[in-house]
């Protein structure tokens, strides 16, 4: 994930431990319209400086494919954007269902102090596009400060 923190610095500091920072549990179908895959998400707590452990995120390569998340444990961010980098964020508790509608962008974050674990359910032929997120990242980006969970605008973000 080099690249998607902030914080270069303590980004390669972390490396020499190598923690996982989250593990992603698949069944998918045959990529075919009209049947379902799910998967379910751990994200470990943990923070690279001030920014909390997240997943890459991404677009489906059929952008207009929506997902639906169901939080099983631990407490988090949805955070999502649409093509233009306007972003919107809810939080994650354990039974709550958050949506991601067609055409955005969609990373998850850990806030907590424990895994943060999510059932995703999402169109078998939705894909997976890493690209514009690899290369800009979110608008916004979650960080603590003072304690406090806080989403702020991203200073690298170019729109
Ligand atoms: C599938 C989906 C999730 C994520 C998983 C890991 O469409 O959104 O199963 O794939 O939470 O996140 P990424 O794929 O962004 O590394
Ligand atoms: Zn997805």
């Amino acid at each position: 994930m080099k690249g998607y923190f902030q914080d270069i610095n303590e980004w390669e500091h972390m490396l020499e431990e190598n923690p996982t920072i989250y593990e992603v549990y698949a069944i998918e179908q045959e990529e075919k319209e009209g049947d379902l895959n799910f998967a379910t998400t751990v994200i470990h707590p943990g923070k690279v400086g001030n920014e909390y452990f997240m997943t890459k995120g991404h677009y489906h390569s059929k952008s207009d494919r929506a997902e639906l998340y169901l939080c099983l444990k631990g407490k988090g961010m949805l955070l999502s954007q649409d093509i233009n980098g306007n972003a919107s964020w809810v939080e994650m508790e354990p039974m709550r269902m958050v949506y991601v509608p067609p055409h955005h962008a969609h990373r998850t974050i850990n806030t907590g102090d424990s895994p943060l674990i999510f059932l995703a359910i999402y169109p078998a032929d939705a894909g997976h596009d890493y690209g514009s997120i690899a290369e800009k990242g979110f608008s916004k980006i979650v960080v603590e400060e003072n304690g406090k969970t806080v989403v702020k605008d991203n200073p690298k973000w170019l729109s």
